[in-house]
């Protein structure tokens, strides 16, 4: 290797690190497989941010939390600002969220997803300060066929018209909110169907971006931390995602406006994350259509990750055997 492609690896991070990402969303998984269905999401949540941390501190990179638990005050763990990684290597803006679907997991739900997302340090929205963000994402198809601004049932015709395929079958997610009474009602109106998601719109989102899947668009009012980090895995599959901040009050908006954030304003894909060198891996908690949730085969637990990488444009499904022994103390 040449000093200029070694220098080269040091700023930026390479293939390597998404298959060393996945060690920790796999142990998030994991550890939270305990807590499925027993009704204490903190309990989950915990279990999962513990593991993700301890995997992400053996990581040849200097990681900067952009998008985490939340601040340190109310997080210890994987706060916002934090740095993670061993210090040597890349430098890199991370989003994580040890469990997609807290809620889902202790409930037993389906959907339940660990997560990380990497760029270019710097290159991440911080849009920490403006807890939701309305979004809508598809797949390459709706890339200058479909706009935020406008009504859900033209961007459902004209999505439907690119895709080839008839109004009808097509399916939009949504999570169901009060929030989206009347989004849910247009979209019917409109003659497609919805998927209604209780929780997890990241995996929703991706699904929404892909081609095997039954979902079309994935649109509506959610995290957006979430949204910044499905971004990175859109950017990897090609797809298209604009997001507009939501604010809940002025002291929000406030909030927002002292961050530098805008409002009545469409982020792109590139607003939301500007560098083409984003990862995201994601590995199952609970069985769901983007992958299968963690799983205890006699000595072996077995999970499903997916690897993407938005240089090379692949998607890598990940399937692990872990033995139950190495898991038990530790
Ligand atoms: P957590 O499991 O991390 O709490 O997030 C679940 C989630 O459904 C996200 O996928 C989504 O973006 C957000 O919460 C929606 O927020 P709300 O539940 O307040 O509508």
């Amino acid at each position: 290797m040449s000093g200029a492609e070694a220098a080269e690896l040091f700023v930026h991070p390479d293939r390597n690190l998404a298959m060393e990402l996945v060690r920790a969303t796999e142990a998030a998984a994991i550890r939270a497989t305990p807590f499925i269905g027993r009704g204490d999401k903190n309990a989950a949540d915990q279990a999962a941010v513990d593991a993700m941390r301890k995997f992400l501190s053996t990581v040849n990179f200097q990681g900067l939390v952009v998008i985490g638990e939340g601040e340190k005050d109310d997080a210890p763990m994987l706060f916002n600002g934090e740095e993670v990684g061993t210090g040597n290597g890349p430098k890199c803006d991370i989003a994580v969220d040890p469990i997609d679907g807290t809620s889902l997991t202790a409930a037993g739900r389906s959907h339940a997803i660990s997560m990380i997302a990497v760029a270019d340090r710097g290159s991440m929205l911080d849009a920490s300060s403006v807890f939701y963000m309305r979004k809508i994402v598809t797949s390459h198809e709706g890339i200058g066929v479909v706009d935020i601004q406008k009504p859900i049932g033209e961007n459902i015709r004209a999505l439907a018209k690119a895709k080839g395929k008839p109004v009808e079958e097509m399916r939009i997610a949504v999570l169901d909110r009060p929030r989206h009474e009347d989004l849910i009602r247009e979209i019917r109106e409109a003659g497609a169907g919805t998927r209604l998601i209780l929780d997890g719109d990241v995996a929703s989102g991706i699904n929404a971006a892909r081609h095997d899947t039954r979902i079309d668009m994935c649109v509506g009012i959610g995290g957006s931390p979430e949204g910044v980090a499905t971004a990175c895995a859109i950017k990897a599959l090609g797809g298209f995602m604009q997001g507009v901040l939501h604010p809940t009050d002025d002291d929000e908006k406030q909030q927002g406006i002292d961050a530098g954030l805008k409002f009545d304003h469409v982020y792109g894909l590139d607003d939301l994350v500007s560098s083409d060198n984003t990862f995201f891996v994601a590995t199952g908690v609970t069985d769901g259509e983007l992958v299968r949730g963690v799983r205890r085969n006699g000595p072996l637990i077995s999970t499903e990750s997916i690897v993407l990488r938005a240089r090379s444009g692949t998607l890598r499904r990940v399937s692990a055997d872990h033995q139950v022994s190495k898991w038990l103390d530790d």
